[in-house]
């Protein structure tokens, strides 16, 4: 079981945004819980999970911000994005369509978000390798014309989600 401090010297608000059924939602329970859903739902409005966790002897309690991906499902941009400090950018390497959306995805960050935000590429179900459809290097590429960091990731695994999630604690540290 996690130790629970009492006292938590930052709290850093994360997001994550991406297509309909990337994975966001699953990535995030992984994280927060060591969950996994096959079953999962499309996320109705916002939800958030927090996990604590201790970088350099501070207590950092991250609070990630989860929303649908499908856009009549999606809650009011402007407050999603307020304070976000680092952000979540999923897209499934098993489905082009996610990937091409990229651009479109951190447009919409960009507008809505603190210049000094720290933005991790996540190029999720990692573990469906057979039916992959965006080979890494196109997702290198774009991180690095982007200026973002790079990560591929199965929460069905487990898969790098803690190293992905807590690289970008770091960099926002
Ligand atoms: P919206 O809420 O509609 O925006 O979707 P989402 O991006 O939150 O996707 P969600 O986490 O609900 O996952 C969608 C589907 O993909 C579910 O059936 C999950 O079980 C499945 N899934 C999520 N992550 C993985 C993964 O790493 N590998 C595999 N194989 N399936 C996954």
């Amino acid at each position: 079981k996690e130790y629970v401090p009492e006292k938590v010297d930052y709290v850093f608000k994360v997001v994550v945004i991406g297509d309909s059924a990337v994975g966001k939602t699953q990535i995030l329970s992984r994280f927060a819980k060591n969950e996994f859903c096959l079953e999962s739902k499309s996320t109705i409005g916002v939800e958030f999970q927090t996990r604590t966790v201790a970088i350099e002897n501070k207590v950092i309690k991250a609070q990630i911000w989860d929303t649908a991906g499908q856009e009549r499902y999606r809650a009011v941009t402007t407050a999603y994005y307020r304070g976000a400090l680092g952000a979540m950018l999923v897209y499934d390497i098993s489905r082009r369509q996610s990937f091409d959306s990229l651009a479109r995805w951190v447009e919409e960050l960009r507008a809505n978000s603190d210049n000094s935000i720290v933005i991790m590429l996540i190029g999720n179900k990692a573990d469906l390798a057979e039916q992959r459809a965006v080979p890494t290097e196109d997702a290198v590429e774009f991180a690095k014309d982007q200026g973002l960091f790079f990560a591929e990731t199965s929460a069905l695994s487990g898969d790098n989600v803690d190293k992905a999630f807590l690289q970008l604690l770091e960099e926002i540290y």
